[in-house]
């Protein structure tokens, strides 16, 4: 059975600790939040596990295996370097870091300590990221050209990062994934209307080896919760809406063929009857809830001492991204370089 304590249980936590607390090889036996209103909210939530507001009393517990971090970005580097150097495993949520260096920094920390860091980056145990991941690799929709990504809701509205780090962290995340690489370059433009400073709408894009292009629309500030993403290949292309639980992929055997005359398009005639309209298929995706999907993995991971899927190597390469996107949001749109 491997103890946990939560550290963060606002409005993401506590999915966290409910998935742990019903692990059939896990428990939480403390959940600490700094706000004494939030507290006493979670004290009729979760009535059997003891509740805390200073996160220093987890370092020094030595019945605690292992740490699930949910606080606020920009507290996360401080929170999961000291669950480490206190000997724990650590779950913290996406992004790892608000910096590179400090994502780099955790990295090679949890290497040193011999512990499990792993990320929350939930879409990796999403059963439709899983199933397009694989259709990929089987070269169903042949060369990928294009990736459109789109992430919108009205709230909740962040003050230490902007809508990128927010939402785009785990866009990032899926495309790397599907892709197998980091992104080689980023461009990005935002609009900063609530809260000076913090970008509520980022739209970016990023450049992956091959000349892939990834394009990113993540905002809080938008009347309709999105989540759109659409691969666009030589062979087929697809769309995957998370919003639609029952069939989430829909792939569509179109195409342009045949076009090329001397490498470009000729005529408007022969462009026309080039167009392929196929048949549109639903791919059949298996059930389950992603984070619970997560949590049983952490928990695996450490009882094996394993590298999760949602690696910190991985993590960091969204961070690395992330702060590509921050620098050309700086620099006027810029393309910048990852890395
Ligand atoms: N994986 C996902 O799909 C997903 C979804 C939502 C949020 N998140 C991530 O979860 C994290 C938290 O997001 P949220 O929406 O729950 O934010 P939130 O502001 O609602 O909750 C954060 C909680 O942490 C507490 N806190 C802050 N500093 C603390 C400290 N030093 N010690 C103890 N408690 C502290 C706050 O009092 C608050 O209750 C963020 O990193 C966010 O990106 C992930």
């Amino acid at each position: 059975m491997i103890r946990l304590a939560v550290v963060g249980a606002g409005h993401w936590g506590p999915n966290l600790i409910r998935n742990f607390h019903d692990g059939a090889h896990s428990k939480v036996t403390r959940i600490i939040d700094s706000r004494p209103e939030r507290l006493e909210q979670l004290k009729a939530r979760f009535p059997d596990i003891p509740l805390g507001s200073d996160a220093s009393t987890v370092w020094s517990d030595a019945q605690l295996d292992a740490v699930v971090i949910a606080t606020p970005t920009h507290t996360h580097f401080a929170l999961t370097k000291k669950a480490l150097e206190a000997g724990k495993h650590v779950l913290v949520e996406k992004p790892l870091a608000d910096n590179t260096e400090d994502a780099e920094a955790l990295t090679a920390l949890a290497v040193k300590t011999g512990k499990v860091l792993m990320v929350g980056h939930v879409f990796l145990f999403n059963p439709a990221v899983r199933r397009v991941k694989q259709m990929l690799t089987a070269g169903d929709l042949g060369r990928v050209y294009y990736i459109s990504m789109v992430r919108t809701n009205l709230g909740p509205i962040r003050l230490d990062v902007n809508a990128a780090w927010d939402l785009a962290a785990h866009d990032i995340s899926i495309a790397d994934e599907w892709l197998g690489a980091q992104a080689v370059s980023a461009s990005a433009v935002g609009g900063a209307y609530i809260n000076p400073g913090v970008q509520d709408a980022v739209f970016a894009t990023l450049r992956y080896p091959g000349d892939v292009l990834v394009n990113l629309h993540a905002s809080w500030l938008n009347p309709r919760k999105n989540r759109d993403v659409t691969v666009v290949g030589d062979r087929r292309m697809l769309t995957f809406d998370d919003m639609n639980l029952q069939e989430p992929i829909r792939v569509y055997d179109k195409g342009v063929t045949e076009q090329k005359v001397g490498g470009v398009i000729d005529t408007f005639a022969s462009f026309r009857a080039s167009v392929r309209e196929g048949d549109i298929s639903i791919p059949k995706v298996p059930m389950g809830e992603p984070l619970k999907a997560e949590c049983e993995h952490f928990v695996e991971c450490v009882m094996k001492n394993q590298t999760p899927i949602a690696s910190a190597v991985k993590a960091t390469s969204v961070v690395r991204t992330l702060d590509a996107i921050a620098r050309s949001l700086a620099n006027g749109g810029r393309e910048e370089k990852v890395g």
